[in-house]
C-alpha cells in the first residue's frame, strides 16, 4: 500500500479516535484529553535505562514511540502534540516526526517537559492517561476509571488503519518466521535462529513485541520458554517458534511448529493445523470467544483420540478434564497495540468483567467477537512433565495411553497461532495470508 493511502487509513483513524474521546469526555464531563507517551525508566543504581515502551493509550493516537511526549486534545479541536525534543549531546535528540500522521496534529516542540503547561493555556477540566510525572502533575485527574474503560473498550475493534498496520506487522514476522525455519532445517543453534530471525524481521530485539520463544524438542513444552541454547544440538526433533513484528506500534503474535522428519509428530502436526484453521473460521462477528475455546478443546480431543494418545470419546475427555492436560492455556486473546490486548474481559464500556468458562483460568479473552476485532487463534498439544506426572496419579489417568505420550513426549510441544480478522463477510487471516504471499 503507497503512503498516500496509509495516510487517508491513518486520518480515518484518528477521526475515529477523535470521535470516541467526545464521546468519553462529555459522558465524564471533562473538557480535554492529555495523553503521555510515558518516560525512560532507569535500572536500580544505574545510570542505564530498560527498553522504552510507550504507553498504549498514547500510541492509540501517533505511532509514535518518543518518551515524555503529549497527544493533547480539546473536542472541536484539531490534537497536538507536545513533542519533546531535548538539546542533549550524551544522546542522539529525536528527530522531528515526519510521515503520512504528522500533518494531522499541530506540532509543538518543547526542549523539556514542563513547557507542556505553558503549552495548554488557561486552567481547563482534563482528563490525564498515562503515568503521573511532574509535567502532568495538578493538571486534572489521572487514568480516570470510567473514562479509560470507555476508551479501551472501544480499541478492541481495529479501524482499517490498525488492520494495515497489523497486515503489515504479520509481513515482517513471517520474513523472520521463514529465516527461522531455514536455520533450522539447515542445524543453527536456538540462539542463531534468533539472530536470523531479528535480521529478517529488521528488529533490533527491543522492537519485538515480546521475546522470542524458539525451542527445541523438549523446550517447545515450555509455554512461555526463556532461553536461547547457543549449543548446536546434534539431532534436533522438532522446532516451535513463537515470534512477532511490530509496525507503528501494533504487533503480530505468530507461532509455527515444524518436525524434522516424518512420522507420528509430523501428522499431529498436520491434525492441529487443520483443527487450527476450522477454529480460525469461527472468528465472526457476534460468535462469544468462549465458544471457540470449547470448541478448541473438542477438536484437540478428537485428535487425542484420533493418534491413539486419549482412550475412549473425545465427549468423555473433554468432560474429565484430560484436554487440559495437553492443552493448558487459552486459544487466543486480543491483539494490538498490546501483545495482549486491552479489555478482553470487558462486560461494557462501563467496565465490568465477563467471566471465564468455569475450569479454564487462562483464557483472555471472554467477548462477543465484533467486526475488526484482532485476536490469535492458538490452539496447542504439549506433552508437559509435571502435568502428565499430576493426571498418572489422579483418577482419569488411565485414559491416557502413556507409551504414547512417552513416545511422544521428547518432541515437547506443537502451536499453532494465526492473528484473525473477525469480519461480517468471513475472517481475514492476517497470519495465513503473509504466509502466502511470501511462498
Ligand atoms: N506470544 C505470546 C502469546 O502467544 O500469547
Ligand atoms: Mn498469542
Ligand atoms: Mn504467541
Amino acid at each position: 500500500m503507497s503512503q498516500p493511502a496509509i495516510s487517508a487509513l491513518y486520518a480515518g483513524h484518528l477521526r475515529e479516535m477523535m470521535a470516541r474521546a467526545d464521546r468519553a469526555l462529555a459522558a465524564q464531563g471533562y473538557e480535554g484529553l492529555i495523553v503521555a507517551s510515558g518516560s525512560l525508566r532507569y535500572l536500580y543504581l544505574d545510570d542505564n535505562s530498560y527498553p522504552f515502551k510507550p504507553n498504549p493509550r498514547y500510541r492509540s493516537w501517533v505511532p509514535d514511540g518518543t518518551p515524555d511526549c503529549f497527544v493533547v486534545y480539546r473536542p472541536g479541536s484539531r490534537p497536538s502534540l507536545v513533542f519533546h525534543q531535548p538539546d542533549d549531546y550524551w544522546y542522539m535528540p529525536p528527530a522531528l516526526p515526519e510521515g503520512y500522521w504528522v500533518g494531522s496534529f499541530d506540532l509543538k516542540v518543547v526542549r523539556s517537559p514542563a513547557e507542556l503547561k505553558q503549552s495548554l493555556g488557561g486552567a481547563m477540566r482534563w482528563a490525564v492517561l498515562g503515568e503521573p510525572s511532574a509535567a502532568t502533575e495538578g493538571l486534572g485527574d489521572h487514568d480516570p476509571v470510567a473514562l479509560a474503560n470507555q476508551m479501551d473498550y472501544a480499541r478492541a475493534a481495529k479501524t482499517p488503519y490498525e488492520i494495515e498496520c497489523m497486515a503489515r506487522a504479520s509481513a515482517a514476522g513471517v520474513r523472520g518466521h521463514r529465516a527461522a525455519e531455514a536455520g533450522f532445517r539447515a542445524g543453527a543453534s536456538e540462539y542463531e535462529i534468533h539472530l536470523s530471525y531479528c535480521r529478517a524481521a529488521g528488529a533490533r530485539e527491543e522492537e519485538l513485541p515480546y521475546n522470542n520463544i524458539i525451542a527445541f524438542d523438549t523446550h517447545a513444552a515450555v509455554l512461555h520458554y526463556q532461553h536461547l541454547e547457543r549449543r548446536r544440538a546434534p539431532a534436533v526433533r522438532s522446532f516451535l517458534i513463537d515470534a512477532g513484528a511490530q509496525f507503528a506500534g501494533y504487533s503480530s503474535d505468530i507461532t509455527r511448529t515444524y518436525a524434522a522428519a516424518s512420522g507420528d509428530f509430523q501428522s499431529l502436526i498436520d491434525a492441529l493445523d487443520a483443527a487450527q484453521l476450522k477454529l480460525a473460521d469461527l472468528v465472526r462477528p457476534g460468535r462469544d470467544y468462549r465458544e471457540i475455546h470449547l470448541a478448541a478443546h473438542r477438536a484437540i480431543a478428537g485428535i487425542l483420540v484420533e493418534h491413539g494418545i486419549v482412550r475412549g470419546t473425545p465427549e468423555a475427555a473433554v468432560a474429565e478434564g484430560v484436554t487440559s492436560v495437553f492443552f493448558p492455556h487459552g486459544i487466543g486473546h486480543l491483539l494490538g497495540l498490546m501483545v495482549h490486548d486491552a479489555g478482553g474481559f470487558m462486560a461494557g464500556p462501563e467496565g465490568g468483567t465477563r467471566p471465564k468458562p468455569e475450569g479454564h483460568p487462562y483464557l483472555r479473552l471472554t467477548r462477543d467477537l465484533e467486526a475488526g476485532f484482532v485476536v490469535t487463534i492458538e490452539p496447542g498439544i504439549y506433552f508437559i512433565e509435571s502435568l502428565l506426572a499430576k493426571a498418572k496419579t489422579n483418577r482419569t489417568g488411565h485414559m491416557i495411553d502413556w507409551k504414547r505420550v512417552a513416545a511422544l513426549q521428547p518432541f515437547g510441544g506443537i502451536r499453532i497461532e494465526d492473528n484473525v480478522v473477525a469480519y461480517a463477510g468471513g475472517p481475514r487471516n492476517l497470519t495465513r495470508e503473509a504466509f502466502a504471499a511470501a511462498s
